[in-house]
């Protein structure tokens, strides 16, 4: 499974890039407002930082506007994957942006139709939000596994990215199901190092070690 970090932090995402962590960002207008940055010039700098797709995502709600604002944001660098969401808009642009050979990312996906929909418009990515579908009490991760079998079924090359993901649960049960990338944010991610049985191993090592008296270096 890749790893994308989603967030626009560019201190958050360097430090996990250092860790060969991150297969790629995605950013969303609430990201950047959040990191409180210029988008291209924030965008910028995240391309230049990670190799990986960076998805940059148009704001505009008409395809024709969204394919001028996709044009802009694909100039930013080779790694962009232009963000549209799932409107017939939306699609259209999708369709006309990656017939250009850009990377799309359709996103705000909530049904399968939806996901079936933008890979026949050529999506590079589609994006379901597994956290709000669970947040009014459907089910995120059915979407996700209806998605995997609807793609296997008539191999649609689209990529699964489980977006909105709030905890490391939502990680490991995309990657059962075999989502092709999660987007995560940066304190989820780094959770999924966490265990108390580790801690409480570590403790006992190290008070064991102080009683040995000796040193390694
Ligand atoms: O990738 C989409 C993601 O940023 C949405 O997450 O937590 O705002 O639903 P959330």
């Amino acid at each position: 499974m890749k790893f994308f970090v989603d967030t626009a932090d560019t201190d958050a995402i360097a430090e996990l890039n250092d860790l060969g962590m991150v297969d790629g960002v995605t950013t969303n207008p609430s990201l950047i407002l959040k990191a409180g940055r210029d988008i291209l010039e924030v965008t910028k700098e995240i391309c230049e930082m990670v190799a990986g797709p960076v998805s940059a995502e148009v704001v505009a709600t008409e395809a024709d506007a969204m394919i001028a604002e996709g044009r802009k944001l694909a100039r930013i660098a080779p790694n962009i994957a232009v963000k549209v969401p799932l409107t017939w808009d939306g699609l259209k642009a999708c369709k006309t942006l990656t017939d250009e050979g850009s990377m799309v990312n359709v996103t705000l996906c909530f049904s399968a139709n939806q996901a079936l929909l933008a890979a026949k418009a050529g999506a590079t990515f589609i994006s379901p939000f597994i956290g709000r579908l669970d947040d009014i009490n459907l089910d995120g991760m059915e979407l996700i596994a209806d998605i995997r079998t609807i793609y296997d079924n008539y191999d649609f090359q689209t990529e699964i990215l489980a977006a909105s993901i709030r905890s490391p649960n939502h990680v490991l049960d995309a990657a059962r199901i075999g989502a092709d990338v999660a987007t995560v944010p940066p304190g989820v991610l780094k959770k999924l190092a966490d265990h108390p049985l580790t801690e409480k191993g570590l403790e006992t090592f190290l008070s064991d070690w102080a009683k040995t008296g000796q040193k390694i270096l």
